[in-house]
């Protein structure tokens, strides 16, 4: 098919998809973090079942697998993330540990009490932090576990540029405490809560970001919306360089009651 027959809309998910799959990472996030969030962990044995939803290409599905026994399914909406999380399992020869699937978040077809921990890197965002918690307890087995990071206010004010930003981008950003909340009313116990170091998002995700943004721009060069989109990220970036003493990203992890 080519451009000219597209939507605007299915270009744009297109290249979205395009620019991502040439990073490692969606989102912020380190392996470190990951194997944090999974000491918080304890029951899980060779028949466990775990979900990784919005894995993205699946760097911390990978992580997960090499730190925890159990099965893992990967679930993400866009196929190529997916492609890229099943090549990398096979590398890794983790193929029978980890499978990875295309799916909606909002449209999970596990079995009621299925699964042993429910993880989500910086996706629950896509259906929302307290609809995510509530329509997905219904998979996890009594004593199951949800772990999610989210982005998070760490004070009660902030100033009006990264208020709008984020009403704009995510209006169900909150803080820290009110999320709590809203995890303990879904009906989980609040395990534990930390935030993510700074790293995550710099190093992790919006340095290896910058090599890929010329790349993209080289490739697309003329084209409005892919130079737009760039732009976009590195808006994003300097707001997060800006005003991250206001916000962060925060691992939830909780235990269904
Ligand atoms: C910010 S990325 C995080 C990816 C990965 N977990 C990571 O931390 O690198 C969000 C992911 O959610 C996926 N996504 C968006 N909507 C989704 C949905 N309805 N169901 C499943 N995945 C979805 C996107 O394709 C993307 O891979």
């Amino acid at each position: 098919m080519s451009n000219e027959n597209r939507s605007i809309h299915e270009f744009d998910f297109n290249l979205i998809c395009e620019y991502f799959s040439s990073i490692e990472r969606q989102g912020p996030g380190s392996p470190e973090v990951t194997v944090q969030a999974l000491s918080f962990i304890d029951h899980l044995t060779s028949e466990s079942r775990v979900a990784d939803l919005g894995c993205g290409t699946g760097g911390q599905t990978i992580v997960l697998a090499q730190h925890a026994p159990g099965h893992i399914t990967g679930i993400d909406l866009f196929p190529t993330f997916i492609d890229r999380l099943n090549v990398n399992a096979g590398k890794l020869n983790l193929q029978d540990r980890i499978t990875g699937v295309v799916g909606s978040m909002d449209n999970l077809s596990f079995q009621n009490e299925e699964l042993d921990l429910i993880w989500s890197e910086g996706a629950i965002y896509n259906i929302g932090f307290e609809r995510g918690l509530n329509e997905w307890r219904r998979f996890l087995k009594p004593g199951g576990y949800i772990a999610v990071s989210e982005a998070a206010w760490f004070t009660e004010e902030r100033p009006a540029e990264i208020e709008e930003f984020w009403q704009d981008a995510y209006p169900e950003i909150d803080t820290i405490s009110n999320k709590v909340g809203q995890m303990q009313k879904a009906g989980y116990i609040p395990v534990a809560t930390f935030i993510l170091p700074e790293t995550c998002w710099t190093e992790q995700f919006y340095v290896p970001q910058e090599k890929a943004q010329e790349a993209f721009l080289k490739k697309y060069a003329g084209n409005k919306t892919a130079e737009e989109f760039i732009e976009y990220q590195r808006h994003e970036a300097r707001l997060y360089d800006k005003y991250k003493a206001y916000y962060g990203y925060v691992f939830f992890i909780g235990k269904k009651i």
